[in-house]
């Protein structure tokens, strides 16, 4: 059951005055250097302040995260049990990310169950290959837009649009509305201004596609959660269908990003080289393990009293998924070991609320595509600065370039 907030917070400020920023510059330079730090200092279990020193643990230990997705009853999603909330601020920055709303993000128990099961299952029904087609025309049309030009930003006009166009078709959006929807999308995610009137365009696309697929159902993710038998209602399909599309596209925008970043970059996946190089395969995996693009999340709420880590964590605590971090445990990646060639990373994190089946499958087709297409179709593309010159964003949540100029020959178009 979902507790009330306390009347005030508990000073927690006080009591953790070496309490780590999560802003700032350093997840621009080089954040798997500052999780080694934070490790050797603090341990498994960090006591961090998210922006506007708000009070919350970071849990970058492989063990301790796991122990955290394994117990939802204990750490729960629902933020509302927050001790927090009276000291947060109305126009919060991260308030997109905690404020409750009745989507499967954060769902408890049975009736949470119940919707991941109609999201699985309608997702399940999607066909790989043919999604692996569809992308192919999407990456072939965004190439077509730049080839002749000889450059081209690639996060922009690339790795941005992938992940949307594909969702957008994978749950019967109208081909007349997925651009629109894909800039939506987009914009919603930057924040800012144009970010509410964005979201409640996607949300009148989706609830005339809900009215569209209830009149006439198609082979879609859509059609397929309105016939589940978990009969959601409107609202909900509504709420879990926006959240499958934003879901989606900063982390498969991302992955895309690192993974090109990765290659562009690195003389073991040297483009340059005919034959030889490692494949986009490996540089997919090395990207999960190495530079996630949701390196932290936030995150489970403490239900009651407890212990992580050897920390003493208090009821309404906000326990924050340290995902990189995790990943660079020695516990699971002994010294001197390289990238591990399985995914037991916690990348797409693990247990109920984790990435749901099969979500990273079909990111995956998405991100292979999108990497093997452009290389194929642009085999001399070269970065257009020197790598020191790539600039990160400062997230703690996002990794991911701000922008990712690259030059090439100019090719003609695929299609006339
Ligand atoms: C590179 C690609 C992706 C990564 C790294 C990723 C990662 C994650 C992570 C870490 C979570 C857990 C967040 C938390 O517990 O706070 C999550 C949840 C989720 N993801 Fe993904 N994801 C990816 C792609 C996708 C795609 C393509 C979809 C949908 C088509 C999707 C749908 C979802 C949904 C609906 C949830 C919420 C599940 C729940 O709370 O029950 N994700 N994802």
């Amino acid at each position: 059951m979902t507790q009330q907030p306390p009347e005030t917070g508990p000073s927690a400020l006080e009591e953790h005055p070496d309490a780590v920023p999560l802003y700032g510059p350093r997840y621009q330079e080089n954040p798997a250097e500052l999780y080694r730090e934070l490790r050797e200092t603090h341990g498994p279990v960090v006591p961090a302040l998210l922006e506007g020193d708000i009070f919350a643990w970071l849990v970058i230990g492989y063990r301790e995260l796991h122990q955290l997705f394994s117990d939802p009853q204990l750490f729960a999603r629902d933020p509302r049990i927050w001790n927090q909330w009276p000291n947060i601020p109305s126009d919060w920055p991260l308030i997109q990310y905690t404020s409750y709303q009745p989507s499967v993000l954060f769902g408890e128990g049975p009736e949470h169950q119940r919707r991941v099961d109609a999201i699985s299952d309608a997702m399940s029904g999607v066909d790989q290959f043919e999604l692996r087609t569809r992308c192919e025309e999407i990456a072939d049309a965004l190439i077509d837009d730049f080839a002749g030009r000889g450059e081209a930003e690639l996060m922009t006009q690339y790795a941005y649009s992938m992940p949307v166009m594909a969702i957008a078709q994978i749950i019967g959006i109208p081909m007349a509305d997925v651009d629109n929807t894909a800039r939506d999308v987009v914009t919603s995610l930057d924040g800012g201004e144009a970010a509410i009137p964005a979201y409640e365009r996607i949300a009148a696309t989706m609830q005339r596609l809900i009215k569209a697929k209830r009149a006439e159902p198609g082979p879609d993710v859509t059609s397929r959660m309105l016939a589940h038998p978990a009969a959601l209602t409107d609202e909900e399909l509504l709420f879990d269908i926006i959240l499958l599309t934003v879901a989606a596209q900063e982390p498969t925008a991302n992955w895309i990003g690192n993974a090109l970043q990765l290659m562009l970059t690195d003389d073991r996946f040297s483009l340059t080289l005919s034959g030889g190089r490692r494949s986009v395969s490996q540089a997919l995996n090395e990207v999960m393990w190495e530079n996630i693009p949701v390196q932290g999340s936030l995150g489970r709420w403490a239900t009651r009293d407890t212990q992580l880590g050897g920390r003493r964590i208090q009821a309404g605590d906000a326990l924050l998924l340290g995902l990189a971090g995790a990943n660079a445990d020695p516990y699971v990646r002994p010294a001197g070991t390289g990238v591990p060639d399985n995914n037991a990373h916690l990348s797409f994190a693990h247990g109920s609320h984790g990435c749901p089946h099969p979500a990273p499958e079909l990111a995956e087709v998405i991100a292979r595509t999108a990497v093997e297409v452009l290389l194929d179709r642009i085999p001399d593309v070269v970065l257009a600065v020197s790598p020191e010159d790539l600039t990160w964003r400062s997230s703690f949540q996002i990794r991911g370039l701000l922008s990712l100029p690259v030059k090439f020959s100019p090719v003609s178009v695929a299609r006339p």
